[in-house]
């Protein structure tokens, strides 16, 4: 039966208790992790959110009754106990910061008595993710979980504080809100008072803080909830927060010095990592053309070379017509993969198809530096593989991978394979931070799907003022921006830009993404209307706040720095959502269902 806490004041958590409280008396609150008798004594483990605290519960101390009592505990019961501070009789824990000291107890109170849990609370316990996060405040008991999200709380306090410091405004920005153009889908709210009218929740707060720029507020930022209806990842949940801000009257350079200054005091403050500041930049076509991603890793090279002049006469055909359709041939050099079998081969081939490549092609060279393997020997002479080795500075035993195709998928295949064979191979310090400006993105990106140009960033934002004049050209495809990604480890931490806040310019924009005005303003009239009336230059960035707490506890998921995530399918395990409603629920909300899809659900 559960008792009152009446009259009891918790004076510690367990681990607070230190062996300068030998002697003296303490009030512990918790729950039991294990209990164990031995003879005329009961151990327990307390534990609460600092860590736990041995309990010893000897009969002449605590009575015959409290004795009885304390038989009765089991796993995941709260209790409290009062009692007194003494080095260990037993042997010392030397892995628990209380591992010299227990409490022996002179009183306990069962506060609240618990089931058997679905599975044991503790670390490495082999117990299925369904069944976790189907009880994820029981798997947020376990100590590993528990100190992401302090940890996670220690660091936005940092942020803020500093964000504080440097003159930043918090302002909240509507949750219910029009659709914002994000590039993701958007989740729409039904609106009861306008039938067939939707609200979106925000894939960002991106216009409403350019209106507070309007407005005045000259630097805000925002810890934000953002939502986005896209396929999950383990960088990915459809909800998640950024670390929002904007500020006003500035250029590209000042958004980059405060974003340093803000990531370096968090490092610092929350894992005592000192962050190398001025964080090195590198254009975006930089970054594509050495490392195949607009987000690169920093911490091993494994570089691309572009062979593409080194093959260009070869009688290989995929070679050739790759570069005759305006594309390319590139390779990266994997060390010490000489000896690659065929199966891994066919894997890593299987892999690049995946990613829309015809193939793969390799040379590999043996223990005494010649080449071993060419999957294309048939097609080229020994002249111009060892061109190739050369070019790919290739040496004994190691394994040149070869992409031919355009320049988009060239850069994906041997980009994603950089990462994987180096993760595979060990190649750098997992829990080393290398940070990484990329600039100059594109203005657009080429959507296959749609057969246009889309806003690579977002149509606000400021085209390089040398590329204004290429926008609305057949040149638009090399014009750059004033957008900036913020990279750590391979993960886009952040991004952001410059805006355009000069009509001219943003009616060019809308002209090359093929807006009519009248479009542009049903859209975005109300962020137009505002600037109307007198808009500062501004410019803004966010940080995935999840990503950025991810790396800094070397998560592998943002699921696991998030208090109540969701799974792949987008759903709750916990609460059990997305969920039917009532058929009354929807009539208010002029929604019908048919039939079809609620026999899906
Ligand atoms: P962007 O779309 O690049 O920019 O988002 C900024 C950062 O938010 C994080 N992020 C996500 N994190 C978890 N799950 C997701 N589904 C997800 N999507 C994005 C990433 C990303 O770098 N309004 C602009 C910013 C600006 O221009 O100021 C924006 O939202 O870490």
């Amino acid at each position: 039966m559960a008792e009152s806490i009446s009259g009891l004041k918790r004076s510690h958590r367990c681990a607070e208790v230190t062996t300068n409280e030998i002697g003296s008396e303490v009030t512990l609150m918790g729950w039991v992790q294990k209990r164990r008798n031995l003879g005329s004594l009961i151990f327990v483990d307390l534990r609460d959110r600092s860590g736990l605290m041995q309990v010893v519960f000897d009969e002449p101390v605590i009575g015959s009754e409290g004795f009885e009592k304390a038989g009765t505990l089991r796993s995941e019961f709260v209790i409290a106990i009062t009692g007194k501070v003494q080095k260990r009789t037993a042997a010392v824990n030397e892995k628990l910061a209380t591992g010299e000291i227990e409490v022996i107890a002179e009183s306990l109170r069962i506060l609240s008595e618990a089931d058997t849990p679905p599975f044991p609370i503790e670390e490495d316990s082999k117990t299925k993710d369904e069944l976790r996060l189907k009880y994820r405040y029981l798997d947020l008991r376990r100590p590993d979980l528990m100190s992401k999200l302090m940890l996670r709380s220690r660091a936005v306090a940092s942020v803020r504080h500093f964000l504080e410091e440097e003159g930043f405004i918090e302002v909240e920005t509507p949750i219910l809100q029009k659709s914002t153009p994000e590039g993701a889908r958007d989740y729409l709210v039904p609106s009861r008072i306008h039938p067939g009218s939707f609200y979106a929740l925000p894939q960002s707060p991106q216009l409403f803080k350019q209106l507070l720029m309007v407005s005045g507020f000259d630097r805000y930022y925002q810890i934000a909830k953002c939502f986005r209806d896209e396929d999950l990842r383990a960088d990915r949940q459809p909800e998640f927060t950024q670390i929002d801000l904007e500020m006003s009257f500035v250029e590209q350079d000042d958004v980059i010095d405060v974003t340093e200054r803000l990531i370096a005091r968090t490092f610092k403050e929350t894992l005592g990592v000192d962050v190398q500041v001025p964080i090195p930049r590198m254009t975006w076509k930089e970054a594509m053309n050495r490392f195949g991603s607009d987000k690169p890793d920093m911490r091993f090279g494994m570089e691309l070379c572009d062979i593409s002049d080194v093959v260009k006469g070869c009688g290989f055909g995929v070679f050739t017509g790759a570069i005759e359709d305006g594309g390319s041939v590139r390779c990266i050099t994997v060390p010490g993969m000489g000896g690659i079998a065929r199966k891994k081969l066919d894997k890593l081939t299987e892999e690049a198809k995946g990613m829309g490549a015809k193939g793969l092609s390799y040379i590999t060279i043996g223990e005494d530096g010649a080449i071993a393997k060419c999957s294309f020997a048939k097609f080229v002479t020994e002249d111009e593989q060892a061109a190739i080795v050369k070019a790919a500075g290739a040496g004994a035993n190691d394994l040149i991978l070869i992409a031919a195709d355009r320049n988009k998928i060239v850069w994906e295949v041997l980009g994603s394979l950089r990462c994987s064979l180096a993760a595979e191979l060990s190649l750098y310090d997992e829990k080393e931070f290398k940070f990484l400006w990329v600039t100059d993105f594109p203005v657009f990106e080429w959507s296959d799907e749609q057969g246009r140009y889309l806003a690579m960033h977002h149509p606000f934002t400021m085209p390089a003022e040398e590329d204004i004049d290429i926008i609305n050209t057949d040149k638009k495809g090399e014009a750059r921006s004033i957008a900036y990604d913020i990279v750590l480890n391979g993960t886009e931490l952040g991004g952001g830009s410059v805006r355009i806040h000069r009509d001219d310019v943003q009616e060019k924009m809308f002209e090359a993404l093929g807006f009519t005005p009248e479009q542009a303003h049903e859209r975005f009239g109300f962020l137009l209307d505002a600037f109307r009336y007198g808009v500062p230059p501004h410019a803004g960035l966010a940080i995935g706040l999840d990503r950025m707490i991810m790396l800094m506890t070397g998560a592998d998921s943002i699921r696991d720095v998030i208090a109540f995530p969701k799974v792949k399918d987008a759903s709750d395990l916990l609460t059990d959502c997305p969920a039917p409603v009532d058929a009354k629920q929807l009539e208010e909300l002029y929604i019908s269902v048919t039939e079809d899809e609620r026999s899906e659900v």
